[in-house]
């Protein structure tokens, strides 16, 4: 019996550790806005693809995909999508180029809200923010559940910032009526000091512009800039993920659940909920 105790907790350990790397996450992708939208999925290099890698998702909808346990990628929301024909199918944002709804290793062009993930990244723990970096298209929300470490806190952009969109960086569809998306101050300018690139380089010299501080206080846990990583980037261990696309600004962290988190920043700015 003495000898027997310790081999069986070993075994017990191997199975622990087989499951928790066999184990898959869930991403439970949520429309609520009042239109349809085509979600995208890009996965990282050096990881498992994620299928499907597009699909349509109409309002009220949602679908829950398996995720490999390491996975690391990027999703997002086309608008205004069009299927001419089985190859012909493009959108008016966030669009991915391959001509059809699955994205098939093609990321979103910008304009997009990004939400990122990179799970079971160092010390165990998911890696996971919502970023303007690329610009925005659509308010999302980034609920983990579930979680058993880490400070596990929601995080998105929830106001529409379509409508409030500095004139330079708006985008509206053919013919200019109706403003679908906001481009970031680098895509709009290509201007080394906004993309944090050449003498930008790093997290000293590239510094907040008056247009990310647009995106930041519409949306303070959202990245919006390059180096925005210190109160943008949030983790959880072995959680489940909940990405809401149009997440109802008032009422939602109710609904969720969402009690107040060790967050630094609030997930609204109540100042500008209004706008
Ligand atoms: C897709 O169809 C539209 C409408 O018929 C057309 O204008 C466009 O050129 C087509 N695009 C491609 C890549 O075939
Ligand atoms: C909220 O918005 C106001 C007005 O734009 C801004 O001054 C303030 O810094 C914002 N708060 C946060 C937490 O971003």
């Amino acid at each position: 019996m003495d000898r027997l105790l310790p081999s069986a907790s070993v075994l017990t350990l191997l199975i622990l550790s087989f499951f928790s790397e066999v184990n898959s996450a869930s991403f439970k992708l949520v429309n609520k806005c009042r239109y349809e939208v085509w979600p995208g999925v890009l996965s990282g290099a050096n990881t498992a693809p994620l299928s499907p890698t597009g699909f349509a998702l109409k309002p009220g909808k949602s679908r829950t995909l398996s995720v490999p346990k390491a996975w690391s990628g990027r999703i997002w929301a086309r608008t205004l999508c069009t299927e001419y024909s089985p190859t012909n199918f493009s959108c008016v944002t966030g669009d991915c180029g391959s001509g059809k709804i699955e994205c098939a290793g093609s990321g979103a062009k910008p304009p997009a809200t990004l939400a990122e993930f990179t799970l079971n990244g160092a010390d165990g723990l998911d890696f996971y923010d919502v970023s303007l970096v690329d610009g925005y298209n659509l308010p999302m929300l980034v609920v983990p559940r579930g979680g058993t470490r880490g400070g596990c806190s929601a995080t998105g952009c929830l106001v529409d910032l379509n409508g409030k969109c500095p004139r330079a960086l708006r985008v509206a569809r053919e013919g200019g009526v109706g403003r679908v998306a906001c481009r970031s101050a680098c895509e709009a300018f290509g201007d080394p000091q906004f993309c944090c690139s050449e003498a930008y380089a790093t997290p000293d010299t590239c510094q907040p512009s008056v247009f990310s501080l647009f995106f930041k206080h519409a949306c303070p846990r959202a990245y919006s800039y390059a180096y925005d990583d210190k109160t943008s980037t949030y983790t959880c261990a072995s959680a489940d993920y909940i990405i809401i696309f149009c997440p109802l600004p008032y009422t939602s962290l109710k609904v969720l659940g969402i009690r107040k988190d060790g967050a630094v920043l609030p997930l609204v700015n109540k100042t500008m909920m209004y706008f």
